[in-house]
């Protein structure tokens, strides 16, 4: 007996001795290697510290003109075009040839690993003079339609390929419980639901089954953890719940995009209960990476470790330990926290076995997964042939799409809606009425958005109109509502002037003067009048409310107006349904559906239909 234990002794050791330490690099210890992780432990182990650091370091084009070549020195990971880097040709060949040249830097690096491009493409690739630009995700949400939502992202997907790029930062999955966040317009609602279903469409809208098909784009879920619930809104705020009620907000929507396929997770600037989330390695580690097995890499918020406490030093030697794995660095060397810093200092951390070489290890075999898996190395370079459906008629009829299952019809007395096509005579009043710049809103061109004709391709309202009336109707536009006596009926379009982020942050939603006084006018004639709002969020509309015959909720609809009047001429019908609970007065916000003594203007879910 003693002799057969012992021998099962001895062969139990061997065992588990072979499975520790055999060479064969598909059985690496217990767990047996796939041939991508194979890939990229062959790759990892030619590195050296320097090239592993390079690729979690993510540069701003701004930060690298002028010296394009570090991009190759350093052998940089990623690179990004914030809000408001901009290029001379910003025509979607001019993009694909910037692409093209940076990725040609990233080559000649000694193990020509390409570089990941990511971009704000968070309605439409609205960086692009041309590019189709999709109702802003507070507009999706009130269609609440994941199959659209995903039918708009892989429009976007195919616009973002047509210029090379790799990856959006998108879905923002904020939940947004207080509407005084200027980032309201980017979350699909106050409802963790929303969050859920809508963002996992976006990340399969945008990365396809396969994510080495050529127009597959790399998702973004953004802002891990608790964006859309600082109080206040205060945008890069503290939200201050218990975890039980962050999981039940804010983590559903991660859980989501993560079964999705999301590969990439933009970390958040905002604070949990006074902990800054670039910091939390509960959050980002124990949570996000073993609780919920992420197998993708978390990248950092533009500068965003700067906002820990402490110095550059040790902002880094934080945020890594935390469990972040790319930095996202606007800063170019010469200025503070630039990334040729970033890399000196995170390689001295290394150096002192304050962050161990196992955590870099970590963070890069993530990254060139994710790498091998969107196959850049065998497709760096920009695929012409995909810009012949940039900014096509195909895709400019789905985003039309989403502007009319978008839009929410709050109001509507006497049927005031639809609007006959043969009306005699209908004017158009409001700032907004033939504005693009305000019908897209921020994160259009440039990061704040602007008033005025900033995109082409698109349709303004005005422009709808004539387009769709009879021959007979005359159309024409009062910007200030004074020269509306031969109107059947007025269309009076008002709302906010675009804005993004902590520029947008307001505790204040009532109507500009401006728009109060166009209002104001346009009754004073007597003629029967429809309010088309263009918001971010719900405002406090209840003086208006009464006046107009009409009232419909549009959003940021973006460049396809044409959306809107083939609702307001009875084309289709409305569709939408609020994603956010209408508040009477400012006192009331935060306030979202389940609360108690629950009394909104117009409840969650609330939509009219003709
Ligand atoms: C911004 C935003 C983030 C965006 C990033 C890059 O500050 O917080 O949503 O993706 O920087 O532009």
């Amino acid at each position: 007996m003693k002799n057969l234990s012992i021998l099962s002794v001895i062969i139990f050791l061997s065992v588990v001795l072979f499975s520790a330490f055999s060479s064969d690099p598909l059985t690496k210890g217990s767990k047996k290697m796939s041939s991508l992780d194979k890939k990229v432990d062959e790759l990892l182990s030619q590195m050296t510290l320097n090239e592993k650091i390079g690729q979690m370091t993510q540069v701003d084009i701004d930060a690298l003109k002028g010296h394009f070549e570090d991009i190759e020195k350093y052998s940089l990971g990623s690179i990004l075009c914030g809000g408001n880097s901009e290029i001379d040709d910003i025509s979607a060949k001019g993009w694909a040839d910037f692409y093209d040249m940076l990725q040609s830097h990233a080559l000649k690096s000694r193990l020509h690993i390409p570089v990941i491009y990511g971009v704000d493409a968070v309605h439409g690739h609205n960086n692009v003079i041309g590019a189709v630009v999709f109702p802003h995700n507070v507009g999706l949400g009130a269609t609440r339609n994941p199959k659209l939502v995903e039918k708009a992202a892989r429009v976007t997907a195919e616009e973002i390929a047509a210029t090379g790029m790799d990856w959006a930062f998108a879905p923002c999955i904020a939940v947004a419980r207080n509407e005084r966040w200027g980032r309201t317009y980017e979350s699909f609602g106050e409802e963790p639901g929303l969050a859920q279903t809508l963002g996992a469409a976006q990340v399969k809208g945008l990365q396809r089954k396969k994510l080495s098909d050529k127009t597959s784009i790399l998702a973004c879920a953004k802002h891990f953890l608790g964006d859309g619930g600082t109080t206040n809104g205060k945008d890069q705020g503290n939200t201050e719940v218990d975890e039980a009620a962050l999981r039940t907000l804010h983590l559903p929507g991660y859980i989501s995009a993560i079964k999705a396929g999301a590969k990439t997770i933009m970390v958040s600037y905002n604070a949990w209960n006074g902990e800054k989330m670039h910091g939390n390695k509960y959050l980002l580690t124990d949570v996000l990476k073993n609780e919920l097995k992420f197998k993708g890499f978390l990248v950092s918020d533009w500068a965003a470790i700067d906002h820990l406490e402490g110095n550059y030093k040790s902002d880094i030697e934080k945020s890594i330990n935390a469990g972040l794995d790319m930095i996202m660095i606007p800063n170019a060397p010469g200025q503070d926290n630039n990334y040729v810093e970033f890399i000196t200092l995170l390689k001295e951390l290394v150096n002192e076995k304050k962050v161990p070489l196992s955590r870099i290890d970590d963070a890069v075999r993530r990254i060139l997964r994710v790498k091998f898996e969107i196959n850049i190395f065998e497709n760096p370079l920009t695929d012409k042939s995909l810009m012949a459906s940039f900014g096509s008629k195909g895709h400019r009829q789905a985003a039309r799409e989403c502007v009319r299952q978008s839009l929410v019809l709050l109001k509507n007395e006497n049927k005031t809606l639809p609007i006959s096509k043969k009306v005699k005579n209908i004017v158009l009043a409001g700032k907004s009425a033939d504005d693009i710049g305000n019908q897209c809103g921020g994160w259009t061109i440039n990061w704040q958005g602007k008033s005025g004709n900033t995109i082409s391709g698109g349709t303004t309202v005005l422009q709808a109109v004539k387009n769709a009336v009879s021959k007979n109707t005359v159309v024409s536009y009062s910007k200030d509502g004074s020269e509306v006596k031969e109107a059947d009926v007025v269309l009076v379009v008002v709302g906010e002037n675009p804005y993004a982020e902590m520029f947008g942050d307001t505790s204040d939603l009532s109507l500009s003067k401006e728009d109060v006084r166009v209002i104001e006018t346009v009754k004073k004639s007597g003629k029967p009048f429809v309010v088309v709002l263009f918001s971010g969020r719900p405002m406090i509309i209840e003086p208006q409310l009464k006046e107009a015959k009409a009232f419909v909720a549009a959003w940021l609809p973006g460049s396809e107006g044409a959306g809107i009047t083939d609702v307001l001429f009875g084309d289709f019908n409305f569709m939408g349904k609020l994603g956010h609970s209408w508040p009477k007065t400012m006192e009331q916000i935060p306030i979202n559906v389940g609360d108690k003594n629950y009394d909104p203007l117009f409840p969650y879910g609330f939509g009219l239909k003709y």
